[in-house]
């Protein structure tokens, strides 16, 4: 089963609901995250672990682990969850835990890959899926797809389509694997 975390608008938790991938369980930072929303709408178990609520991250991480682990989640997807997990989590989930991120990373790490790319005056930017490891999207790549950074006034809606495509068929291949 799949577990995603999600911190906002959550358009690609939908592809991943929208490919009909096993989601148990959705959870975000925010309880404000329209990702809930749309877990809601699709039936899919729900929970927020904001940081207001626990004494610090690594408490807080390992409550969300555990509930994600009660939801029967064995693989973790960051769909623009925009918290670093730390250690306690990501003991829990060894090798299963996968992020995609704006760039082709290495280029452009962080939380406005896309901006930094067109700022960067870069021909070509793109998507990754990666392992996630402790760092700031570090961790192996597992597969890219590059996205023309030209015309410019697309990019942003370019770069979505092209992970709403790249995320769901990635998360395929691993768990049949
Ligand atoms: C996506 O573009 C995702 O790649 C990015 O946040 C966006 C979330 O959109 N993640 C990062 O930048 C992680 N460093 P969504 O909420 O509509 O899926």
């Amino acid at each position: 089963m799949i577990g995603v975390l999600a911190s906002g608008n959550g358009s690609n938790l939908q592809a991943l609901l929208d490919a009909r991938l096993p989601i148990s369980a959705v959870a975000s930072n925010r309880k404000d995250a329209f990702a809930l929303e749309r877990a809601r709408g699709a039936n899919v178990p729900t929970a927020t672990f904001g940081l207001e609520c626990h004494p610090n991250r690594e408490e807080r991480d390992l409550v969300m682990a555990t509930w994600l682990e009660a939801h029967g989640v064995e693989l973790v997807v960051l769909a623009g969850y925009m918290h670093l997990l730390t250690k306690p989590f990501l003991d829990r989930f060894p090798s299963a835990i996968v992020n995609v991120h704006p760039s082709l990373l290495p280029d452009f790490p962080g939380a406005h890959a896309i901006e930094d790319a067109l700022a960067a005056g870069v021909d070509e930017t793109g998507v990754t899926v990666h392992w996630v490891d402790e760092g700031l999207d570090t961790g192996s790549v597992i597969r890219q797809a590059p996205v023309p950074v030209e015309p410019r006034a697309t990019l942003e809606e370019r770069i979505h389509a092209t992970e709403h495509q790249l995320l769901p068929s990635v998360i395929r291949e691993l768990i049949a694997a």
